[in-house]
């Protein structure tokens, strides 16, 4: 296939927004033990994390991470973690069916993500609790000293306040799994009257309000627009979740499944913004698409295997990423780019271990997934605004979401560079592409660099963990303001031009 591409620094869509490479760490499996906390591990510091995790986050380059969960939060009491370690008990956590022992806890992590320098965002439990225990969080987190919980957390050796301006009501509020899982309704005044109190302890809070665990609910669309209705006032996000996989071999559908993305944020905005008209505001709701990734939900869920157990970290939803993958991560995250006008705050889920992109051994290595790469690459390369490409390229017709275009790209633009994230989703042929790349006037390429494989279910394991790892593409040429490029089937690339 051949597809034409134009590129014009004055079709500006918005920003990017940093937030947009947010990640999520949750109490789950070994995300937080033996992922980034493994005291005794060779690379530990004094405090328990492991280094060699903290490199790879960096240079992954998450920004905002959320935590601590997840369907987690919903059975969370925060005081359990924090003050002296030896004494915070240990709880059965529902949601995973496994102990925790709350080792790490708000003021540990906060920590660990000075070291990776990235951001928290935290969710307060509205499921099993109430307003008052997230006051208390927010006053414990948040407040400068003199009160008595901004004291205790000082005596627990945080004297600087964590200055948390993200926090999620609830998780996953509409899932029949979510322990205290409500309707709409129920759940919209819940979080109008647990926004407005945090709101008037911090009224420059961004708080983000559960919309739909995914755009397959029965009740998507009515969640957000009753949960919206009550809350509207309030808030400044809706969230979204959506995770993807292959479906019964069919690797065409799946690689298109940014356009399953792309139709989810159309209909959140969409209800939004047919509440905010109702309600006359001025005020526009944008997204917090706070869980997305692939995860192959039905192979590796792992429930069954902890049914009758009560275990401490166990090994669960460690799926292991191929190039296939890969090339779908990198173009969810190009469709999150394109939407930057709405979509101001995303996190990949998870980080660690847990459907994740950076894998670890007990007392062994850590390793990059395939997935690990489109994100890394993506977070460095993407700066100043995120402009519409004209895309000519020839479509296919899928099972699950109609016609897909082979070739899929966004570019960015900044002062004195610019970068173009580009798809084949062509299983079988490389794709000719050529880019008018006039209208952003780079003067050579920089980098260009291409995630593929012969065989697109390759992935890096324990044992082999440098199998998948992006080249360079020898065949990108700048002449004329033309810029060409082969891109292998089933691949991801990313040009850095200056
Ligand atoms: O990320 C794994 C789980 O997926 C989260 O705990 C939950 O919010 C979602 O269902």
């Amino acid at each position: 296939p051949r597809a034409h591409i134009t590129l014009d620094s004055k079709a500006v869509i918005a920003p990017v927004r940093r937030r947009t490479f947010g990640s999520f760490v949750e109490h789950l499996g070994r995300c937080v033990y033996t992922g980034l906390y493994e005291p005794g591990h060779p690379s530990a510091n004094d405090e328990g994390f492991r280094m060699d995790v903290v490199e790879l986050v960096r240079e992954l380059g998450s920004t905002t991470v959320r935590y601590p969960g997840g369907n987690f939060v919903s059975g969370f009491r925060w005081e359990d973690s924090v003050g002296p370690r030896e004494k915070r008990p240990v709880r059965r956590d529902l949601a995973w069916h496994s102990l925790e022992s709350n080792q790490v806890g708000l003021d540990e992590f906060a920590r660990w993500l000075r070291l990776t320098g990235s951001e928290l965002m935290l969710a307060v439990n509205v499921a099993t609790r109430g307003i008052l225990p997230a006051l208390d969080l927010l006053e414990y987190a948040n407040h400068p000293s003199g009160t008595a919980l901004s004291d205790l957390r000082i005596a627990n050796g945080t004297p600087e306040p964590h200055n948390v301006r993200m926090w999620c009501l609830g998780n996953e509020m509409d899932g029949p799994w979510q322990t205290g899982f409500m309707t709409a309704d129920d759940y919209g005044k819940i979080a109008a009257r647990t926004a407005a109190a945090m709101k008037a302890a911090d009224k420059d809070l961004e708080l983000v309000v559960c919309g739909s665990s995914g755009s397959g609910m029965p009740t998507f669309g009515d969640w957000e627009r009753t949960v919206l209705e009550h809350t509207y006032d309030h808030v400044d996000y809706i969230s979204c979740h959506a995770y993807y996989q292959e479906h019964d071999g069919d690797l065409g559908s799946f690689l298109a499944s940014a356009l399953d993305m792309d139709y989810f944020i159309d209909t959140v905005v969409a209800t939004a913004d047919h509440v905010g008209h109702k309600k006359r505001s001025d005020k526009k709701i944008n997204i917090s698409f706070d869980e997305w990734n692939v995860w192959y939900l039905n192979e590796h869920q792992g429930f069954a295997a902890v049914q009758d157990e009560w275990r401490h970290a166990p090994r669960q939803l460690e799926d292991q990423y191929t190039v296939a993958d890969a090339v779908v991560v990198g173009n969810l995250l190009m469709t999150l780019l394109r939407r930057s006008d709405r979509v101001t705050s995303a996190s990949l889920a998870q980080l660690v271990n847990v459907i994740a992109p950076i894998m670890t051994e007990p007392g062994g290595p850590a390793w990059r997934q395939t997935t690990f790469y489109p994100f890394s690459l993506t977070s460095r390369l993407a700066s100043g605004e995120v402009i519409r490409p004209v895309i000519d390229s020839p479509a296919y017709t899928t099972a699950r979401h109609g016609e897909a275009s082979v070739v899929d790209a966004v570019a960015t633009v900044d002062e004195d560079r610019a970068a173009v994230f580009l798809v084949n989703r062509d299983l079988a042929e490389a794709a000719q592409v050529t880019i008018d790349v006039r209208g952003i006037a780079p003067s050579r390429v920089a980098e260009a660099v291409t995630l593929a494989d012969s065989d697109p279910y390759a992935k890096n394991t324990l044992e082999d963990q440098n199998r998948v790892t992006p080249a360079a593409n020898k065949s990108a040429t700048l002449a004329d303001g033309l810029l060409t490029i082969e891109l292998p089937p089933t691949s991801w690339t990313a040009i850095a031009l200056r």
